[in-house]
């Protein structure tokens, strides 16, 4: 059942005008909430988006890449707490992607836009942009916005010409693994 889901799961950049029920919403920041990370530190903070001036702010943090942002109902935006941890961004990555499956068991489709590390177009950095607009003070880090919703676009599915096996090495790093 997962793996059918993993399958059909695709960015999806072009979203309906629909919003996205609470009670969907709630169940995915429910799965990132309850998503693993080292030492159980939870060093994220999500911060939810449907104030359409906000998100046609946050689609200007960075220069190319996140446009999308703009034409989602809704957003999480992905923080972390790195003095908390120092595996805040695999907590947080980890977290953003149980929220971006959740999105999908619930309907949805999502796209992934980064926000850490990327530029910004004055040059202070997406993550600056993305801190002003939202009014955080601090140090908390921005790893990427989730923006997601109803989807005005299709994609296909992943299939098995997808898989690429020549990745999968077995015992030893260059000893191929040979598909059953
Ligand atoms: C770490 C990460 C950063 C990404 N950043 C962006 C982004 O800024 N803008 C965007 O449109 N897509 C972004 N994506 C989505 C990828 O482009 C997408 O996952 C990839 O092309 C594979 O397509 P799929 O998600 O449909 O399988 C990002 C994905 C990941 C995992």
């Amino acid at each position: 059942m997962l793996f059918e889901l993993l399958k059909k799961r695709r960015s999806i950049r072009k979203f309906q005008g629909k919003s996205v029920e609470v009670e969907k919403l709630e169940t995915i920041l429910r799965a990132g909430l309850i998503s693993p990370s080292g030492k159980n530190k939870k060093p994220w903070k999500f911060v939810v988006v449907d104030d359409g001036i906000k998100l046609d702010k946050l689609s200007k943090a960075k220069p190319a890449g996140g446009q999308l942002v703009k034409g989602a109902p809704v957003a999480v935006v992905v923080l972390g707490e790195a003095e908390k941890s120092d595996t805040w961004l695999e907590d947080c990555s980890i977290a953003l992607t149980f929220m971006q499956l959740e999105a999908e068991e619930q309907g949805l489709k999502s796209c992934w836009v980064q926000i850490d590390k990327r530029p910004s177009e004055d040059g202070r950095g997406a993550d600056v942009i993305v801190k002003e607009i939202l009014g955080i003070e601090g140090d908390l880090k921005v790893l990427a916005i989730l923006a997601m919703g109803y989807p005005e676009e299709e994609r296909p599915f992943y299939t098995e010409d997808d898989m690429d096996f020549s990745k999968v090495h077995y015992n030893t790093y260059g000893t191929s693994y040979k598909i059953k």
